[in-house]
């Protein structure tokens, strides 16, 4: 038997549900292009998990989602510079879906060598 508590995220259950969803991390979501990236990844039936560093202007970046009505994103944290940031992310994404289909990297360019990696 599987067993979901009630207070498990309703996007998370919904990705389980429909496992053939793509899975992606957008980086730098909460404003422009990355934003616009997780909207059309989203729109386009990928589960997209879209991180920002700041958990307030994430959460508000979701909102403007939902209020479109796009329900299949998910807010996590990353701040792409700190190791613990980008651990806890990996740790989700591991936990919540077991696989990551696609990584988006978008911040400003004076951290375009940042490398990501998500095992
Ligand atoms: N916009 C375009 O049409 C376009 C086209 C081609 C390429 N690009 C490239 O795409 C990149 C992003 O451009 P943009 O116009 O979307 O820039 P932007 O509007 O300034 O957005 C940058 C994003 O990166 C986030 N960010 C900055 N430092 C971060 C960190 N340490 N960890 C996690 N997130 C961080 C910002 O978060 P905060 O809000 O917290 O600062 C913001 O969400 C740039 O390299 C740009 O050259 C953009």
């Amino acid at each position: 038997m599987i067993y979901f508590s009630v207070n498990a995220n309703p996007s998370i259950l919904l990705s389980f549900f429909f496992n053939f969803h793509r899975i992606a991390v957008v980086t730098g979501a909460n404003k422009g292009i990355g934003f616009e990236i997780s909207k059309q990844l989203a729109s386009n039936g990928v589960f997209v998990v879209l991180t920002a560093r700041d958990v307030t202007r994430g959460n508000e970046a979701i909102e403007k989602l939902t209020s479109i009505g796009i329900s299949n994103v998910v807010f996590h944290p990353l701040d792409v510079v700190n190791g613990s940031s980008i651990n806890s992310l990996a740790e989700f994404v591991k936990a919540q879906f077991g696989k990551l289909d696609i990584l988006v990297k978008c911040i400003h360019r004076s951290l375009a060598n940042v490398m990501l990696q998500i095992d």
